[in-house]
């Protein structure tokens, strides 16, 4: 399997998993606060590290193609982990009003979910291959990303919790 296939695999599997815990037997009372609250840390994190990177394409940072790379690295990592469990159902701003913005579209229209993760991984691989280059590089390629993210967050994520 080449790298890119398996990177994919691994995104696709993430969000598999949400499908497959919607055969069992969450029970309404649930208030899945360990789920939620792990899901926002990690979205955290991806906002953590899109900022820095921001801060480099803007030129507040001075670009330096090691430092770019290594927070590149970071956020490719954090999308092939395994967070499906981060994601049971009954956990959506409906249910759970107040608690989370997940919109019950993650769960309603699977996999199209999986399909955002998928384009995410794929600007995050042209993020990997072009942040240590040079900062034009950096540039084009975290506009890429930043779109992936808004690509997910527009069909899946409320305004407001
Ligand atoms: C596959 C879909 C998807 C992708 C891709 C995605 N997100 Fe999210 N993100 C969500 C959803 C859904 C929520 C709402 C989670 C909740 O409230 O339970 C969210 C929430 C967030 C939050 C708010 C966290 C909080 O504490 O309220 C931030 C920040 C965030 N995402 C950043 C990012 C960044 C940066 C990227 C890209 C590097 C990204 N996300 C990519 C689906 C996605």
């Amino acid at each position: 399997m080449t790298r890119r296939a398996l990177i994919s695999a691994a995104a696709a599997l993430a969000f598999a998993l949400v499908a497959f815990a919607g055969t069992g037997t969450a029970s309404a009372q649930e208030d899945h606060s360990g789920a939620i609250k792990a899901r926002l840390a990690y979205m955290q994190l991806n906002g953590f590290f899109m900022g820095q990177l921001a801060g480099i394409a803007k030129g507040q940072v001075p670009y330096d193609g090691a430092q770019a790379s290594g927070i590149a690295n970071n956020l490719l990592a954090l999308s092939t982990m395994d967070v499906g469990a981060m994601w049971p159902p009954g956990s959506d701003n409906g249910a759970l009003p107040g608690k989370t913005r997940a919109k019950a579209e993650v769960w309603t229209t699977f996999p199209a979910v999986v399909e955002k993760a998928d384009a995410m991984t794929k600007a995050l691989e042209g993020l990997v291959a072009a942040a240590g280059t040079d900062l034009a590089s950096l540039q084009g390629a975290f506009g890429a990303v930043g779109a992936a993210c808004g690509g997910c967050h527009r069909p899946f994520r409320a305004e407001r919790f």
